[in-house]
C-alpha cells in the first residue's frame, strides 16, 4: 500500500481544519502510520469560497456521490452534518466497502442502528470520535480502555454554546437573551441556536454515549430534553446562595428498571468536578464498576479540536486498512448481537431533589397554602428562602426539597399554579448530588 486516500464530504469549518492537519502535519502522520495520508477528493456545494487552507482546485467537486463512489478512495470523511444527505452518503460509502469517519451526532442519534448494521453487513468500519465532546478522546477510551467495566452513570456538559451562555450569566449576571445575542454577533453561537440552546444537540450526544456505555441504542424520542432558554439570573443567584451552580447536563443512569436518559438544566454542588467547567469547554464523567468515576474535560467544539478528533479516527481507520483488519472493535464496542434495547425510565418515576421557585404576593396564608399542597403530595422541604416584601409586589419564595418522586412534584406544581397563589408559573430545576437527602 503506497498511501491511504481520503475523500472529504463537507468543506466547512471542521473540514478545513482536517485539510489543514493533513497538510501541515503530513510528516508526523506518516511517522505514525508508515505511509502518507493523501487527500484525494473534497465535495462541497460551495467550492469557490476561500477557507484559508491550500488545496489543489482539481480535488474539489460539488458532487458528493462522486467521492463516495470513487474506487481510489479508502476512507470517506463525512462532515456535512444533519440527517440528509449525510445518511444516504454514509450508507452508500459503507456499501462500497469504505471505512467511514463522521462527526455527525445527529445522524448517529437518529440513524445509528441502521448505520452500524450496514457497517456490519458490509464488513466496513465507522468511526465517530468527534461526534461527542469535540477533541476529547472519550469514545475510544470508553470502547477500548474501559471495556472491562459495566457502567452505572454518565454525566456530561456536552454543548459549548450552552455552557458559555450559562457561565456568563453566572459570572456577570447577564440575561440569557443578552448573552445569546452577543455570542451570535461574535460568531460563537449559530445564527439558529435552537438545537444548541434547547438541548437537542446535547441529547444527540447523550444518545451516542448511552449506546457506548450501556450497549443499548435508545429511541431518541424517549430522551427527555429541556434546554436553557427559560433559565433566569434570579435562579442562578438563588442557586449560588444554596451552594450550587446551574449547568445544562446530559444524564443517564442504569438501574434494574432500565436507564434514565435526560437533558435539562441541573443544579450541581459547587464542589462537583463538573461545576468548575466553564465557558465553551465540555466535560464528561462516566462511572464504571471497576474503574470508578472518570472525568474528561476539553474543547468540545471548534475547528481545531474537532479536526484533531477526526484525524485521529482517520489514523485508526488507516492503521486497520494497512493491517488488513476491519471490525476489530464494533462501532459501539459491543458485538451487534449483544446490543439490548433497555427501557428508558419515565421521568415521573425518577427520584431526586428539586429547586422550586414561586412568585407570590407576600400576604398571610400564602406560604401556608404552598406548604400544604406540597405536604399533601408527600413532599418534604429541606430549606427555604423568602425575599423581603416590597410593597404589594411579587416576591420570590424558593425551596429545596428532600428526595421525592418527580410525579409528586409535577402534580404539586400543577395544583399550586392553578390555585391562584402563584403570580407566575412555578420554576422547577432538578438537583444532582449524592443520593443522601
Ligand atoms: N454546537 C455545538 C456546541 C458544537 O456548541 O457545543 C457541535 O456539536
Amino acid at each position: 500500500m503506497k498511501d491511504i486516500k481520503i475523500g472529504l464530504l463537507g468543506f466547512g469549518t471542521v473540514g478545513a481544519g482536517v485539510v489543514e492537519i493533513l497538510e501541515k502535519n503530513a510528516a508526523l502522520l506518516k511517522n505514525r502510520l508508515g505511509v502518507p495520508l493523501t487527500l484525494a477528493q473534497v465535495a462541497d456545494l460551495d467550492i469557490s469560497r476561500d477557507r484559508g487552507v491550500s488545496i489543489d482546485p482539481v480535488l474539489l467537486t460539488t458532487e458528493a456521490a462522486q467521492v463516495v463512489e470513487n474506487p481510489d478512495i479508502d476512507i470517506v470523511v463525512e462532515l456535512i452534518g444533519g440527517y440528509e444527505p449525510a445518511r444516504t452518503l454514509v450508507m452508500a460509502a459503507l456499501a462500497c466497502g469504505k471505512s467511514v469517519v463522521t462527526a455527525n451526532k445527529a445522524l448517529l442519534a437518529r440513524h445509528g442502528e441502521e448505520i452500524y448494521a450496514e457497517a456490519d453487513r458490509c464488513g466496513g468500519e465507522i468511526f465517530f470520535e468527534a461526534s461527542v465532546g469535540g477533541g476529547i478522546p472519550l469514545i475510544t477510551s470508553i470502547k477500548e480502555n474501559l471495556g472491562a467495566n459495566h457502567f452505572h452513570a454518565i454525566l456530561g456538559i456536552l454543548n459549548g454554546t450552552c455552557n458559555y451562555i450559562l457561565t456568563r450569566m453566572t459570572q456577570n449576571g447577564e440575561s440569557f437573551g443578552a448573552v445569546l445575542k452577543d455570542a451570535q454577533e461574535k460568531g460563537f453561537a449559530e445564527a439558529d441556536p435552537t438545537f444548541d440552546v434547547e438541548g437537542i444537540d446535547t441529547a444527540h450526544k447523550l444518545a451516542v454515549l448511552i449506546g457506548l456505555c450501556f450497549g443499548s441504542i435508545p429511541d431518541f424520542r424517549n430522551i427527555y430534553v429541556e434546554g436553557i432558554s427559560r433559565i433566569s439570573s434570579v435562579d442562578i443567584d438563588f442557586a449560588r446562595q444554596f451552594g450550587y451552580v446551574i449547568k445544562l447536563l446530559a444524564i443517564s443512569k442504569r438501574s434494574e428498571n432500565g436507564i434514565e436518559a435526560r437533558v435539562h438544566p441541573t443544579m450541581l454542588p459547587e464542589d462537583h468536578p463538573l461545576a468548575a467547567v466553564d465557558g465553551v469547554f465540555n466535560a464528561v464523567e462516566v462511572v464504571g464498576d471497576y474503574v470508578g468515576p472518570v472525568t474528561w474535560i476539553g474543547q468540545g467544539a471548534g475547528r481545531k479540536a474537532t479536526a484533531s478528533a477526526v484525524v485521529g479516527d482517520i489514523l485508526q481507520a488507516a492503521r486497520n486498512l494497512r493491517a488488513g483488519v476491519r471490525q476489530r472493535t464494533a462501532p459501539l464496542g459491543y458485538l451487534p448481537a449483544a446490543l439490548r434495547a433497555l427501557p428508558i425510565i419515565p421521568m415521573d418515576d425518577l427520584m431526586g431533589q428539586f429547586y422550586l421557585r414561586f412568585s407570590v404576593i407576600d400576604r398571610p396564608g400564602v406560604l401556608g397554602r404552598i406548604s400544604t399542597i406540597l405536604g399533601e403530595k408527600g413532599i418534604s422541604i429541606a430549606s427555604m428562602i423568602q425575599m423581603k416584601r416590597k410593597a404589594d409586589s411579587q416576591v420570590p419564595v424558593v425551596m429545596m426539597t428532600h428526595r421525592t418522586r418527580e410525579a409528586a412534584i409535577r402534580a404539586a406544581l400543577e395544583r399550586i399554579d392553578s390555585d391562584g397563589v402563584n403570580c407566575e408559573p412555578s420554576v422547577l430545576i432538578r438537583i444532582e448530588n449524592s443520593d443522601s437527602d
